[in-house]
Parts: C-alpha cells; sequence; structure tokens
C-alpha cells in the first residue's frame, strides 16, 4: 500500500508530482505529502485526508523547485494524522523521505535513535530513515553514500525515495516492494506504480528487488547493492493515459463495469484459433506434464482463481484453490507434477508474493496470471500471463475480474489440449471456449442494463444481503457480496447455495435479501436453497439467464443475462451484482472508488 512518486527534471516539480499523487491515490488515501527541494532547502507540505487536502493546503503556496517527491498513504504504523503523513524528515530538515513498506526494526532503530539525541515527529516507522541517513551525512559521507548506509540498518520491506538539501539528485530502492521508472523527454520518475508518470511518459524500466536509482537533472543511474552499474531493459508501456482517467464518469468503478467488453476482446485476441486456445506463453505440449493445479489469490482474485478451478476441473485437470495469507501456515504438498497459479491483478499484492515465494522453493512450476506487466509477480514466476485489462483505479476491482476469468478459460483449453483428454472435457471445453467469443458482447447488453439501479433502491433498507450460488454461481456469489459490503459498508456475506441450511439459515428474516445467481446448471437445487430462504420471509432477486422460466417464476425479482454456455453466465451475472453494488453504494453516498480503511494494492502482509 501506499503510493510514492519522485521527480527531477527541467521545470517545476510541483504539478507533476501532484498529478502523480492523484493517480496513484488509490494505493492508499489516509493523508498525502510533498516535498521540494530547491536551492539547498526542502519544503514539506502534509495533511490528513485525501489528496485534495493537500492541494487545498498547497493553494498560494510557492514551492519552485524541480526535484522532489510525494507520498500517499495507507496507514500502517501511526494512525491517520498530519505528523504521520510522508515525506517524513530528520531533525534539521536536511533530508526527505517517502516510503512505501514496513520498516520491522523500527523500534530498535529508533530507541538507537533516540539515545544520541534524535527527536521524533511521528509514530511511523517510517521517520527512523532520514534520521539515519542525516548522522551519516554527518559523519561525511556523499549524499548517495549516506542514502546506501541507512538502507544497510533496514529490515523489512521498502520503496524508498529521499531527496537531500545538498542535491537536486534523488535516491530510490525498492526491496519488497514495487518501484518503477519513468523516463520522459525533460523529466525521469520514479514512482510505486506507472499511471503515475503516464500523462508525461510512457517509457519505463521496471527496478528489480535491491536496485538502487539515481536520478538526476540530466538523466538515471541503477546500481546495485554494491554500487556496481546495471543495464535495465527500457521498455514502452502500451496503457494509455486517458485509462487512467475518470473521463465523464463519476467514478472508475463505473467506468471499470463499462470497459468490461474491451478489457475481455483485449483478453481474448489472438489467443483462439480453430477453437484451441492459443497462448504464447505455453506452446503446445508444455503442460501435457501437470496432472495438478493448485491457485493462490486474495480477495477478488482468490474468487477468480474458484472459477477457474471449475473450470479446469471440467477440463479434467485436478485443481485446488488456496488463500494465499493462509498458504504457507498449511501449505499443500508441490511437487514436479504440480503449476501453482499466483492469480493477482496488481502482481504486487504481499500475501500472495509471499505464497508465490514459498512454492518457487518447491519442485512445482509457477504461473502468475496478472494485470501488470513488470510486476513483481510477472517477474518472479516461471511463467506469466496478462489479462491484458488495461489499468484498473477502482478499489473495488470489476474489469479485472472478468478478465481474469477469461484467461483462466483459455488455460483450460490450453490443458485439454495439451493433455489430449479427448472425450466429455474436450467437448465441454469446447463449447466454452466457443462462447468466449460471444462473451463480450453479451456483457455489453449487460453493462447497459437498468435493472440494478432499480433493484438497489427498491431493496436499499435490508439488514442483510445474502449471495448464494452453485457450481460457477458459487464465487460469484462469494465476490457479489464482497464488492456489496466493500463499498456500501452494509452487512453481506456469500454462500455456496446448499450450506444456507447448515448454519446461516437461522440468520434469515423478513429483512434479509438473497441474491441468488442461477447459471443453467443445477438450478433446481438452488431453488430449493431460495425457498427455504423465502418461507423465512427473505425477498429474492435472481440473476441469470433469461430462460431460466422456473427461477424466473419463484424469485420476487429477476435480473437477466443473456443466453450463454452456464460456465460463462456467471462472468455474465456478476456484471449486474458489480452494478447492485455500485447503485446501493451511490445511494448510500459512499466513497465508491476509495473505500474507508481498504486500498487498492495490498503490499503488507
Ligand atoms: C476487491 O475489490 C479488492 N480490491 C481486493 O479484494 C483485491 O482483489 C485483493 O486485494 C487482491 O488484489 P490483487 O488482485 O492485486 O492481488
Amino acid at each position: 500500500m501506499c503510493g510514492i512518486i519522485a521527480r527531477v527534471g527541467n521545470g517545476g516539480a510541483l504539478e507533476e508530482l501532484m498529478a502523480g499523487l492523484e493517480n496513484l491515490e488509490y494505493r492508499g488515501y489516509d493523508s498525502a505529502g510533498i516535498a521540494i527541494q530547491s536551492g539547498g532547502t526542502i519544503e514539506v507540505c502534509k495533511r490528513e485526508g485525501e489528496t485534495s487536502e493537500l492541494r487545498a493546503a498547497l493553494e498560494g503556496r510557492s514551492l519552485p523547485g524541480n526535484s522532489g517527491l510525494g507520498h500517499t498513504r495507507w496507514s500502517t504504523h501511526g494512525r491517520p494524522s498530519d505528523a504521520n503523513a510522508h515525506p517524513h524528515t530528520d531533525c534539521q530538515n536536511r533530508v526527505a523521505v517517502a516510503h512505501n513498506g514496513i520498516i520491522q526494526n523500527h523500534g530498535s532503530l529508533r530507541a538507537e535513535l533516540r539515545e544520541r539525541g534524535h527527536r521524533f515527529e511521528s509514530e511511523t516507522d517510517t521517520e527512523v530513515v532520514p534520521h539515519l541517513i542525516a548522522e551519516e551525512l554527518d559523519l561525511g559521507m556523499s549524499p548517495e553514500a549516506a542514502f546506501r548506509a541507512a538502507v544497510d540498518r533496514l529490515e523489512g520491506s521498502y520503496a524508498l525515495a529521499v531527496t537531500i538539501d545538498s542535491t537536486e539528485t534523488v535516491f530510490a530502492t525498492r526491496h519488497g516492494s514495487p518501484l518503477v521508472l519513468g523516463v520522459g523527454y525533460d523529466a525521469t520518475y520514479v514512482a510505486s506504480d506507472a499511471p503515475a508518470f503516464l500523462d508525461f511518459t510512457d517509457t519505463v524500466v521496471y527496478l528489480e528487488e535491491d536496485d538502487y536509482v539515481a536520478i538526476a537533472p540530466d538523466g538515471y543511474r541503477i546500481t546495485d547493492a554494491s554500487g556496481t552499474p546495471l543495464e535495465r531493459p527500457v521498455e514502452s508501456i502500451n496503457w494509455d493515459a486517458g485509462d487512467a482517467q475518470k473521463g465523464a464518469y463519476s467514478h472508475f468503478m463505473r467506468k471499470e463495469i463499462d470497459e468490461q467488453p474491451v478489457a475481455l476482446r483485449q483478453a481474448l485476441e489472438g489467443r483462439i484459433e480453430d477453437g484451441t486456445a492459443t497462448l504464447e506463453q505455453f506452446p503446445p505440449g508444455s503442460l501435457s506434464d501437470i496432472e495438478h493445479v493448485v491457485f493462490v489469490a486474495c480477495g477478488t482474485s482468490y474468487h477468480a482463481a474458484m472459477y477457474g478451478s471449475v473450470l479446469l476441473r471440467r477440463a479434467g485437470v485436478t485443481a485446488t484453490v488456496a488463500r494465499s495469507n493462509e498458504f504457507a501456515y498449511d501449505p499443500t504438498p508441490l511437487d514436479d507434477r504440480t503449476l501453482v497459479i499466483a492469480v493477482t491483478q496488481s502482481g504486487e499484492t504481499a500475501d500472495t508474493l509471499a505464497a508465490l515465494r514459498v512454492a518457487a522453493g518447491s519442485p512445482s512450476r509457477t504461473l502468475a496470471v496478472t494485470n501488470v506487466v513488470g510486476s513483481t509477480a510477472a517477474r518472479e514466476a516461471d511463467h506469466s500471463l496478462f489479462i491484458q485489462a488495461g489499468p484498473e483505479i477502482g478499489v473495488a476491482a470489476t474489469k479485472t475480474f472478468s478478465s481474469q476469468v477469461a484467461t483462466l478459460a483459455l488455460l483450460a483449453g490450453r490443458f485439454v489440449a495439451d493433455r489430449d483428454s479427448g472425450g466429455d472435457s474436450t467437448d465441454r471445453i469446447g463449447r466454452v471456449l466457443d462462447g468466449l467469443d460471444r462473451l463480450p458482447a453479451a456483457v455489453e447488453t449487460v453493462v447497459g442494463s437498468a435493472g440494478p439501479e432499480a433493484l438497489a433502491r427498491e431493496f436499499s433498507d435490508a439488514s442483510s444481503y445474502f449471495f448464494l450460488g452453485r457450481g460457477v454461481g458459487y464465487p460469484v456469489a462469494l465476490e457479489g457480496a464482497l464488492k456489496f459490503k466493500e463499498i456500501t459498508y452494509d452487512h453481506a456475506e456469500g454462500f455456496a447455495a446448499g450450506e444456507l441450511k447448515h448454519g446461516p439459515l437461522a440468520l434469515v428474516t423478513e429483512d434479509t435479501v438473497i441474491v441468488a445467481v442461477f447459471t443453467g446448471r443445477h438450478d433446481e437445487k438452488t431453488l430449493h436453497n431460495v425457498r427455504e430462504a423465502q418461507s423465512r420471509g427473505a425477498s429474492v432477486i435472481g440473476v441469470g439467464p433469461e430462460s431460466a422460466v422456473a427461477a424466473r417464476d419463484t424469485v420476487e425479482e429477476y435480473l437477466s443475462v443473456p443466453a450463454l454456455e452456464p460456465e460463462l453466465v456467471g462472468v455474465l451475472a456478476n456484471v449486474h451484482l458489480q452494478l447492485l453494488a455500485y447503485h446501493a453504494a451511490a445511494i448510500r453516498g459512499r466513497s465508491i472508488d476509495k473505500p474507508r480503511n481498504l486500498a487498492k494494492s495490498v503490499t503488507v502482509e
């Protein structure tokens, strides 16, 4: 969590840093701050709250200077406040630091620094860093050497950007937290994520773990921990700056829901030929030795992984799903015939990276299914498969879920082809691949539907919202509930439809709304579960195919989706659930793109 940006170049740094922070705000929005270096002094301005508070605080202040850094925070140590906002400085304001990550040994460092007379202004782990650098400067070290010496003392995870009053050069490094370099015509940037500087350049260098970079007015220099110069490839990023802007939409979430047909077309483009999935990373035969698949993921990506595991099992592959944050504590046996698939939109989720690293230490092969080229997951896994959804800024994941499922469906197609499974599984997955072709157009009809908004109004007073589903409808029910609680703050839970009667039914009253997902497969069983809830007074919203007559006749309200292969109907139903959550949150006046206490990319365990 947290977003950092630094910028050195021609022209004032302030406006570019502010624009960068606004584009990074999805990573944290408890507080924000900037530090500008000019003529041997560092000016810092920081405020609790969103970047708009920082902008207001900067109103009328002139902060000249071509070099500086900024931070937007998601609190880990110390509550959100002006004092805990980054950048943090040393006692004499000679050094300012922006940090993403957690410094584990900050307690002992703080104690020893205090003993040597340093005063601390915040409760953060980060504040030890400027004091450590200042001590090294006092010993006569150069700014770069002082930065390196201080970093040598740190344990934990960090992406750090540091400005020092005696130089325009900004120093940065990464260890366990992301950092990408942006190479512009007039300026060089370093940031947690490329959207921070996409308005200014699309030329990037993905920094590797423990790389150091010095960005100066005349360019940049990358070195390893011992100071040896490194060459890193310079790449062009194919995300458009406009993709990371809201445009005419009031929320990124709504924009990203609407973008799903395009995102799906991008995910599928060129990847199905003559009814066979063709994945550049997996040439024919490359999966033939795999007997088991183990997914690791969190949150929405976990639900996409669950969905993918159903598809793989229908392809005849033994597939299980583990929550990344439990994987290290309850490890699944891994052998050389197992493929561990990390599903992660950002590619930076600390829990999922930890699980991936456990797998990397086993005989199994690893695959990252991610949206971010150059992300840590993509670089650390043996293989990577990109979902090609374009940037997703809203904290609530929407289009990336659909694109993850579509990509995993392609992988299921690759498995049946490689394993030469024949029979039912080949036919089933063949139909899914055919259906994928029609999926983007089908999603297009759902995103335009007015039904979810009307139902969000009709049922806005319920005390709880229970989401039920079976087969691929089960992960969709879990995802529907996650989206609903995440942005409305109302109580919402997802259940396997058949599980309701084993306990949760005790909670069902006439104030409960049941949202039941139908897919066109085993719907009669789900209808039994629906009737069990109805007889306790609950109202039921059904979501499923137009053709599910029995379901439509049984429930109070129905959101229909176009006819499609049952394995893909879940993706369509999920779009209705995204819209239901979106409108319910809008009615309640919630902060839809930045829900309380959350952040887009969770880079702490
Ligand atoms: C869901 O809306 C959330 N943004 C969250 O659950 C997210 O899916 C989870 O934190 C995993 O993120 P990742 O896909 O970037 O790994």
